[in-house]
């Protein structure tokens, strides 16, 4: 079967990493967000963890060749040979270029954009209420999709804790980011025509069951 290459795209608090974990589990993809990378570097206090985090801390795009290294290298690694889920990536019409050109080299193609949209406000109530796991980056909601325990996980008993960015200035900048830079690639991949949009106000179950039916049927178009 063809792989499945897909991106997936929306403002921050969309539900991009809620909905990934789900699809990479229906479709045994490799889920690859930029976000819990650069999480993961600074938690690991690299070098690369600390440069990262002036800018996530601040709301503003880590620059691009930091991102664009970290990619290329992932993609080409053998879990994501069979298909991979992109989360956060990319962000900006540069990096769209270089994931372009990086499919064309390895003769790859994206199979589909899908775009999550929920309005602004929306994003402020969930960000605020969002918990996520120490250990893993499990994700949770204090109102929306709580925890069993207060406080733990469900999937590996670590603590909870708010991202450092989730404070509500950084979130209007982190939106504001999003408007400029990256909502631009809605018609990029519109225009490219691989652009699949979902309503994402609705509970997480149902955005999920509304991109596992697309991602479902493409994959089936594939193989015809
Ligand atoms: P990143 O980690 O990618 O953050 P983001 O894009 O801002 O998105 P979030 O992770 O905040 O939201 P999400 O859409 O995953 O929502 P979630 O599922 O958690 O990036 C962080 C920073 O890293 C950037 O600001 C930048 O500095 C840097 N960075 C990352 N990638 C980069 C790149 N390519 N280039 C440059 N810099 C980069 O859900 C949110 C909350 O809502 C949760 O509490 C969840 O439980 C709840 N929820 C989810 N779905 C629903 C629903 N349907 N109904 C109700 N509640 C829901
Ligand atoms: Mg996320």
């Amino acid at each position: 079967m063809a792989e499945t290459n897909l991106i997936l795209l929306g403002p921050p608090g969309a539900g991009k990493g809620t909905q990934a974990e789900r699809l990479q589990a229906d479709f045994a993809l490799a889920h690859i967000s930029t976000g819990d990378m650069l999480r993961a570097q600074v938690a690991q206090g690299t070098e690369l963890g600390a440069e990262a985090q002036k800018f996530m801390n601040a709301g503003e795009l880590v620059p691009d060749e930091v991102i664009l290294g970290m990619i290329a290298q992932r993609i080409s690694e053998q879990d994501a040979q069979d298909g991979f889920l992109l989360d956060g990536f990319p962000r900006n019409v540069e990096q769209a270029d270089a994931l372009a050109a990086m499919l064309v080299d390895g003769q790859r193609r994206l199979t589909a954009a899908l775009l999550i949209e929920v309005s602004d406000d929306e994003v402020v109530r969930r960000l605020a209420g969002r918990r996520v796991c120490m250990k893993s980056g499990h994700v949770y909601h204090v109102e929306f999709d709580p925890p069993k325990h207060e406080d733990v996980c469900d999937q590996d008993g670590s603590r909870l804790i708010q991202r450092e960015d989730d404070r509500e200035e950084t979130i209007r900048r982190r939106l504001e980011v999003y408007r400029r830079q990256t909502a631009p690639l809605i018609d990029y991949y519109e225009d490219a025509g691989v652009l699949r949009r979902f309503d994402g106000r609705r509970n997480p179950n149902e955005v999920h069951n509304h991109i596992r039916a697309t991602v479902a049927t493409l994959r089936m178009e594939d193989k015809l």
